[in-house]
């Protein structure tokens, strides 16, 4: 068996390293032309498993939070549970803090109509809602990102079918993720399935590139469109369907600048998860 050090068979003298030992497809030139054209990240493998880890503990948190989420508790207090959590996990709540104007809490806690980015209260829940709540950790200066529902004893027809059709619409939409495919399938995934349900989807707001930093390129919508971006293995990106009963208009609260409403009232739901794009297909690195 040769080995790295041996002198090459092709008789150029060089070391087999150096000459004819076989290169793994080199990600690099492509990692290049990636951050160029899409202003992408592509990961190496030290980062991939950071942002594993990222991603593992950001979905302990949030399943914690989760089961924490029962009628009379409010979602100030699940905020408080979230803030110890992750004092002793070590790790940072990426949405405190975040964005214009600074967001006031370390988790999203979006109600019955609220699409998303709802703000922690001091409302207690109540039977009969649906409560998304999303949790975006910084492990170790990597990022992880998901989101799930809660429902809160017997809900409404209506907000099970949106609980249902947005979790399948994440679900259709991780199932095209693999070299060979692009970005606008995840899109056509998720507004074939959501519109052969009734339902509408957002338009407003989309996933994202993530692990290096929060929000990174590309952007990832959920609607049909054309972003004819080639999935290539160490690509990390959320996908984060939100999916209304009726009308997908939302409105943001001019208020506190952040809750988004669905213009009619109707309910919303979503999930999230952060996937990475593999040679064989995808890992879900928040996987529940
Ligand atoms: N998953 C959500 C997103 O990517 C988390 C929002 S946190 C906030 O937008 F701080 F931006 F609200
Ligand atoms: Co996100």
């Amino acid at each position: 068996m040769i080995s790295r050090n041996d002198i090459c068979w092709c008789g150029s003298g060089q070391k087999w390293k150096k000459c004819h030992y076989p290169q793994l497809p080199s990600t690099e030139p492509l990692a290049k032309r990636y951050l160029k054209e899409f202003g992408i990240l592509i990961k190496t493998q030290e980062q991939i498993e950071k942002i594993r880890k990222a991603c593992q503990i950001t979905s302990e948190i949030l399943e914690q939070i989760c089961a924490a989420a029962k009628e009379g508790v409010t979602t100030e207090e699940l905020d408080l549970l979230s803030r110890k959590l992750h004092k002793e996990y070590g790790v940072i709540p990426a949405p405190l803090g975040y964005g214009q104007p600074p967001y006031p809490k370390t988790i999203c806690t979006s109600l019955n109509e609220v699409i998303c980015h709802g703000i922690p209260d001091k409302r207690p829940l109540q039977k009969g809602d649906i409560l998304n709540i999303d949790a975006s950790c910084i492990v170790d200066g990597f990022y992880g990102d998901s989101s799930r529902m809660v429902a809160i004893g017997e809900i409404s027809k209506e907000k099970q079918l949106v609980i249902d059709v947005s979790l399948e619409c994440l679900m259709k939409a991780i199932e095209v993720c693999r070299p060979g495919g692009e970005v606008w399938e995840i899109g056509q995934a998720i507004e074939d399935y959501a519109t052969s349900k009734g339902c509408s989807v957002v338009n407003q707001f989309v996933g994202h590139g993530v692990g290096i930093a929060f929000h990174e390129a590309p952007e990832v919508p959920h609607h049909y469109n054309r972003l004819q971006i080639p999935f290539v293995p160490g690509m990390t990106f959320t996908i984060e369907p939100m999916i209304n009963a009726g009308v997908r208009e939302g409105i943001i609260d001019p208020k506190d600048g952040w809750t988004v409403r669905t213009k009619d009232g109707k309910p919303s739901a979503q999930w999230e998860h952060t996937i990475l794009i593999t040679e064989s297909g995808h890992e879900v690195l928040t996987r529940f």
